[in-house]
């Protein structure tokens, strides 16, 4: 595409910014619920609400509590929630067997959902950290994050979600293969409308800060994710792992952080066409709440902003704490 304009003054640009009405024609983007996913924390326990102190108005909820929360969101038009387990430190492993429990919290709620809620989507994280008494995302041994060996315990943890209800998979690991190795197992077990969201693009970020707090992770995290998580320096090695991952049979992709990379976003969906969605994390929630509470920023018009961010750089979703937040600004069904 070659845009072309007159000179001034056959050209003005302000002619179609002059009033709201002529604005909506040209305008290029929307947002609207259905581009929302609605990632959530969920604990053990009954009509438990727990604030987390880093994410202002984000809460640890128990299962009941969730159920509610996914009917709020169903009634808001919000099509997905995704799920993140609080587990208990007693249920940490160096094995990670928990992840694979067919009754663990997030199985629990998947079940719960889907008995309630049938028509919102459920997205599960598909990664060893809730679970691993060292924090990580693979199994570890001798300080070393093992890859083929977590491949394995990822595929088990992946069929119990499935074997629960749950719509979209969704690995943040990061290790190789994990990709083909559930896809594979999927269809084994019969599971072949299952769908998987690879974190196919998912960066070695400070931005999961104030996640780790909600997920409990902060404490038992030994050394960083650096050898399997991405370099913030790096764009291309994002297109190979996306090429890869959708050879091995990835659905959809996403991008992780959201905002620092939205030139990975737009790179991915200029390239490749696929599915393409963004996490805006925790520290991107946070950041635009903590200015939002000092006064110092217009937190409904940061928010939507940032949204729409990520359409215009040709994402088709994003997976965001403000979901149902933006979701009643939006009011339902009408895109800004
Ligand atoms: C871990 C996982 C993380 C997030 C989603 N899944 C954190 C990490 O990799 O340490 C971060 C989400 C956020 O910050 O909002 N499997």
């Amino acid at each position: 595409m070659r845009p072309i304009s007159a000179a001034m003054p056959q050209s003005r640009f302000r002619r179609l910014r002059a009033s709201p009405a002529v604005r909506a024609m040209v305008q290029e983007n929307t947002l609207s619920v259905a581009d929302l996913i609605w990632p959530v924390f969920v604990r053990d326990g009954v009509g438990l609400r727990e604030p987390i102190h880093s994410m202002p108005d984000v809460n640890r909820l128990s299962v009941d509590l969730v159920v509610e929360a996914a009917k709020e969101a169903a009634d808001l038009g919000i099509p997905a929630i995704c799920l993140f387990p609080y587990t208990d430190a007693s249920l940490k492993t160096v094995g990670c067997e928990e992840a694979w429990n067919p009754d663990n919290l997030t199985n629990r709620a998947i079940r719960a959902i889907k008995d309630a809620v049938p028509q919102i989507a459920v997205m599960t994280d598909v990664a060893l950290d809730p679970y691993n008494a060292d924090g990580h995302d693979g199994l570890v041994r001798d300080g070393i994050i093992l890859n083929d060996e977590s491949v394995a315990a990822l595929v088990k943890q992946a069929l119990v979600q499935a074997e629960a209800g749950a719509d979209i998979l969704g690995p943040s690991d990061m290790m190789d293969g994990r990709i083909g190795a559930i896809r594979v197992a999927l269809e084994a077990a019969g599971h072949k409308d299952v769908a998987i969201m690879s974190y196919a693009a998912k960066y070695a970020s400070a931005f999961y800060g104030p996640f780790r707090d909600a997920v409990g992770a902060t404490g038992a995290l030994k050394g960083d994710k650096k050898t399997y998580q991405m370099n913030p320096a790096n764009s291309d090695e994002a297109l190979r792992m996306i090429e890869r991952d959708l050879r091995e049979g990835a659905d959809m992709v996403m991008i992780k952080p959201g905002m620092p990379y939205l030139d990975i976003c737009q790179r991915v969906k200029a390239m490749f066409g696929a599915p393409t969605f963004a996490y805006q994390v925790s520290g991107e929630y946070a950041m635009i709440m903590a200015a939002a509470q000092n006064g110092w920023i217009d937190g409904d018009r940061a928010m939507v902003e940032s949204l729409m961010a990520f359409k215009r750089a040709g994402c088709d979703g994003v997976l965001t704490y403000f979901a149902p937040r933006v979701a009643r600004l939006l009011g339902g069904a009408s895109p800004v």
